[in-house]
């Protein structure tokens, strides 16, 4: 019998392994203690060219499933060296689990050759990359409410570190999980389910695998903002209006769900900060958000215009520190007083679907700025805010075409 890892014999953590009596730890340190083999995307993009072949599906799996389990691995033991009392808590206990699951799940495959195999290894694998992919609010809320047991250094490591990992994790998963979708309907063995999903339903040239080669960004900032004010108007009974102006018909070659991540962040910030300050300065009406796109050589910029106020100097500092917000996560409208603006009569069940919402709640957890410059910058982009203290905010983000760096870029 395998001897209990740390964080298994804390309360948190067994509460989320009730079901599961049996925990292999060996295979968790030997995958482990395995180098990655990063890839570049160019790799993972080395398919774009269709029709695809079974062996082009048999090659593009047998990387996933040798590298997968060793990054996921890796992550389990990264919750291993948390101090104890961060791991007891049940939301970062909660993502271990999920880490923990995805790589018992994968690593327990047998070689992959044939197509059977591999039909059933993508199936796992996209439960899992699904299950991953909404762990980052859980995190949020676990870290804030464990901020004082660990240090700020150490903390911004871990984070950091985890989500640059889930990246590379996600971006592998999903590349091999859209191309078997991909192959499938090429072949026409599709059934009803891989119709039916989002991403795979219509592949023609413009999907790569999860990357879309010709997105749009105004009309993704267009879905954001609707979305984002939408959010604004549940939570605090009112929203500002918006318009997207500039280089309305620019194309990027991005990940749409990364776009979309970043760039509700910065428009939930945008959003909520106007409401805020129209409340604080007593203003009538509120100034609706510029949302600006320009076209630059190899990448797209956006700049998001607010009159939320701006950031005071000090508060500058802080932005982009995880967990640090000037917001209360329990209730992100009560900062605004009795401007009549506190969330009215919101069911738990609201509240819930608000969390789940791209990045979770609207304000309040402290992730927004740190995660969508992290994200920025994986793919060579940049993001960077200049605050008129007392008037409002500009946020600049710069994404770098994905296709412009896919040889360097090392994942
Ligand atoms: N557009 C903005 N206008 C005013 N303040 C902002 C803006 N964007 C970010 N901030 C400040 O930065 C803080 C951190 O933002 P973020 O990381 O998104 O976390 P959260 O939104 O959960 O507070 C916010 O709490 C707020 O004080
Ligand atoms: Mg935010």
């Amino acid at each position: 019998m395998a001897r209990l890892p740390r964080l298994l014999r804390t309360a948190g953590a067994r509460r989320c392994f009730s079901a599961k009596t049996h925990y292999d730890e060996t295979a968790v340190y030997k995958y482990a203690s395995q180098q990655i083999k990063p890839v570049s995307l160019g790799q993972l993009l080395k398919y774009r060219q269709l029709p695809l072949s079974a062996e082009n599906i048999l090659d593009s799996v047998s990387y996933s499933q040798a590298e997968l389990p060793v990054r996921l691995a890796k992550r389990v033991i990264s919750f291993h060296r948390l101090p104890f009392i961060v791991g007891t808590n049940p939301h970062i206990a909660q993502v271990y689990s999920h880490y923990y699951e995805a790589f018992d799940r994968l690593y327990a495959f047998p070689p992959i050759t044939d197509l059977d195999a591999e039909w059933a290894f993508t199936r796992t694998l996209e439960r899992q990359t699904q299950l991953l992919a909404n762990v980052i609010p859980e995190i949020a809320q676990g870290f804030l409410e464990c901020k004082q047991y660990m240090p700020r250094e150490g903390r911004t490591a871990f984070i950091s570190e985890l989500i640059r990992s889930r990246i590379g994790l996600r971006v592998i998963g999903e590349q091999h999980v859209a191309l078997s979708f991909q192959f499938r309907n090429e072949q026409g063995t599709s059934n009803k389910q891989h119709q039916h999903q989002p991403d795979t339903q219509h592949m023609d040239d413009v999907w790569v695998g999860a990357i879309h080669t010709k997105l749009l960004p105004a009309r993704m900032m267009n879905q954001c903002a609707q979305m984002v004010q939408n959010m604004c108007e549940m939570y605090y009974s009112t929203a500002p209006s918006y318009y997207v102006d500039g280089d309305v018909d620019e194309t990027i070659s991005y990940i749409p769900s990364h776009f979309e991540y970043i760039t509700c962040e910065l428009l939930k910030n945008a959003f909520r900060a106007t409401v805020d300050f129209s409340a604080r300065s007593g203003r009538s009406a509120h100034p609706p958000i510029q949302i600006t796109i320009t076209k630059g050589d190899g990448y797209v910029g956006v700049r998001i215009r607010d009159q939320g106020g701006g950031i005071s100097k000090p508060n500058m500092g802080n932005v982009f520190e995880y967990s640090w917000s000037s917001v209360q996560s329990s209730d992100a409208a009560g900062e605004l007083g009795n401007g009549g603006l506190a969330p009215s009569g919101m069911s738990l069940q609201t509240n819930l679907a608000l969390q789940q919402g791209v990045g979770g709640p609207i304000a309040g957890l402290g992730f927004g700025l740190p995660m969508a410059r992290l994200y920025a910058e994986y793919f060579g982009g940049s993001l960077d805010i200049v605050s008129m203290e007392g008037y409002g905010c500009d946020v600049f983000l710069k994404l770098r075409s994905i296709e412009g760096s896919v040889e360097l870029k090392q994942i």
